[in-house]
This record gives structure tokens, sequence and C-alpha cells, in this order.
């Protein structure tokens, strides 16, 4: 099969088109073969080394969390697949991922495709999806009516985040760069806030702030909530607690790969509740290329994917 793979951290340089043998599905894993993956950051940032201290690779690495495909074998043990199902893949970071033309991988790690998404838009959903459910249904205590306010509105995980908070009849207010103003308020947001344009940290009464930002986003985000709202933060970057000085709760989003989250998201995609984003599609070749913009800053209104199917 083809697949990118690299061999040390570094530069999108370091990312090789290879040949390797097919993988093959042992007890308890099914293989996908895959039609498209999607391009996370979590991808260049473990590619970079930069999440070094968190998740130790094993070299070589085919990265890629995201992908969709058709199972084509069926290890031992294994229910609830069939050869030909279409799938969504949420590959395991520390294992091989998406941008390969096959992977192999626990059944718990797939979920059927919703059959409403394109293949570039089911490539896109799982990875963003999850962190914006768990955040939402898990980490945040939320209810109806309630006042919310989402980072960073424009990316694949903002933009699900929109999708669902209106799903859960919230109040959303979302920051964005000034030209996706009328994007962001299409996916759903009540309010938009241009971050190179206008100052959200003077806006008050939020029950709950979404965090994808960090850095100044976070730091100008505790003068906005109201005594007793929720700051969550999705970032790694480090940040001075001002919870106590504001009277506010402050809560890392955990993200597992759970089943639970994956069934969760694909059902919410299938009842047409979340669609996800796709920015442009690049061929799996093109991998660099796709790290490089997402380097550049310029990833905005979703996922670049990179199409596996076409042989390119
Ligand atoms: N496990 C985890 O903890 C976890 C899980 C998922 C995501 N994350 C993190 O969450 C962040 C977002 O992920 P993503 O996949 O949604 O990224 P993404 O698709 O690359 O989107 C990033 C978005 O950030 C927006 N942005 C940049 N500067 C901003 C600012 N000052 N104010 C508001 N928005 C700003 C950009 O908006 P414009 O396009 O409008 O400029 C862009 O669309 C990443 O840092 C990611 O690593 C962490």
């Amino acid at each position: 099969m083809k697949a990118i793979q690299y061999s040390q951290y570094g530069t999108p340089d370091v990312l090789e088109v290879v040949t390797l043998d097919d993988p093959v599905a042992g007890p308890n894993e099914v293989r996908v073969r895959l039609r498209a993956a999607g391009v996370s950051p979590i991808d260049a940032k473990l590619r970079s080394g930069a999440l070094q201290a968190h998740f130790s690779l094993t070299f070589p690495k085919i990265p890629g969390r995201d992908g969709v495909g058709v199972i084509d074998q069926i290890g031992e043990g294994v229910a609830g697949f069939s050869s030909g199902d279409e799938v969504c893949v949420a590959a395991d970071p520390m294992r091989s991922g998406t941008y390969a033309e096959a992977i192999v991988c626990a059944p718990s790690r797939v979920v059927k495709k919703p059959s409403n998404l394109s293949t570039s838009q089911a490539a896109a959903l799982l990875q963003p999806g999850i962190s914006a459910w768990i955040s939402m249904c898990r980490t945040a205590r939320l209810s109806k009516g309630m006042s919310v306010l989402i980072h960073g509105g424009a990316g694949a995980v903002g933009s699900q985040m929109i999708q669902l908070a209106r799903h859960r009849g919230l109040n959303v207010t979302t920051t964005c760069r000034a030209a996706n103003i009328d994007y962001v308020l299409g996916l759903g947001a009540h309010r938009a806030v241009a971050y190179d344009r206008d100052d959200f940290s003077v806006l008050r009464h939020f029950d709950v702030v979404f965090d994808l930002i960090g850095g100044e986003t976070h730091a100008r985000s505790y003068q906005v909530l109201k005594a007793g709202g929720q700051l969550v933060y999705l970032t790694a970057t480090p940040f001075e607690n001002q919870a106590g000085q504001y009277g506010v709760t402050v809560t890392r989003a955990m993200i597992p790969d759970d089943s639970e989250a994956l069934h969760a998201v694909a059902q919410l995609a299938t009842e047409g509740a979340l669609t996800p984003s796709v920015m442009t599609t690049l061929p799996l070749a093109d991998a660099a290329d796709a790290h490089r913009q997402f380097e550049a800053g310029q990833i905005t209104r979703g996922r670049i994917v990179l199409n596996i199917e076409d042989g390119s």
C-alpha cells in the first residue's frame, strides 16, 4: 500500500511517500481500506515533536487521526461489523494512522459512516466531533437557554461546537476572523465577534466559555463569565489560572477516544445535527503541503482532507 510516514521529528519535510506491505487484521481487529484522511492539528504537532512529553512515538510513524473507508478484513472475535461496511476511523495517535491506503485497528475505533455525509465530510467528522461532544456533553455543565462563548468557531472543532450548542438549545456567541463572520452565523451562531477587529472581552455574563485558542484569548476570557461560570479549555498552552479572582471554574476537557463518544457523534451527523466542515481536499502525496498550510495558519473553515482512493 501507499502511505505517508516519518522516521524522525521535524518540519513537514520529514513526511515521505512510501510503499509498504498491507497490514493484516489480527484477532479483535478490523482492516479498513481507506478512501480519505482528515488532517488534524495533532497530526502536525506529533510530527514536529511538540507533544513528546505526552506521546512517545515509535518510528517510522504513519500520521493521521481521522479517516474513512471500507472494511475489507475482519479478525477473529470481531462482532458487529462485516466486510464491505463503510466506516469512519479514529486512529490511536500512538499507532499507525490514516495517511495510508489501509489501517488495522480495534473495532472500538470505527463507527458506521453516516450515509448522508460525503467521503470528505466523513473524513473530517470524528476527531473534531468527539472533541466538541466531550467538551459540551461531559466536561461542561450545560442546560437549555445558557449563554456560551465559543472561541475559534471557524475551526473544525469550533464549527461542530456551534452546531452542537444550537442543537442543545444554547445561546451561542463565537469568535473568528472578520472574513468568517457570515460563515459562522451560517453554522448557527447567534452572534459573532471578529478577533482581528473587535474586542470580545467587553462582553459579559456568559455561563460557559469554550477556549480552543489559549494565550491572550484565554487570559481575557475570565472577565466575560458570570460568577459561577465555567471556562472549559482544550489547549496545551500554559496559562495563569484566574478562577479564584473571578469566582469561576476552569476545566480542561480531556478527550479519550471512547466508543460512546464516537457513536454519539456519528448519530448526530446521521440526524443532520452535525455536519463537519471541509476547507479543501488534496491528494495523499501532498500531506507535507497540508502540514505546511496548517503551520502557516492558513487553515480556516474546517479540515484539509487527503484523498486516498484516486491513487494519487
Ligand atoms: N485533545 C485535545 O485537547 C484537543 C482536541 C481537539 C482540539 N484541540 C485543540 O483545539 C484547537 C482547535 O482545534 P481545531 O481542530 O478546531 O483547529 P483548526 O481547525 O485549525 O481551527 C483553528 C481556528 O482557530 C481560529 N483562531 C485563530 N486565532 C484565533 C483567535 N485569536 N480568536 C478566535 N479564533 C482564532 C481560526 O479562525 P479563523 O479561521 O476565523 O481565523 C481557525 O479557524 C487546536 O489548538 C487543537 O490542538 C485539542
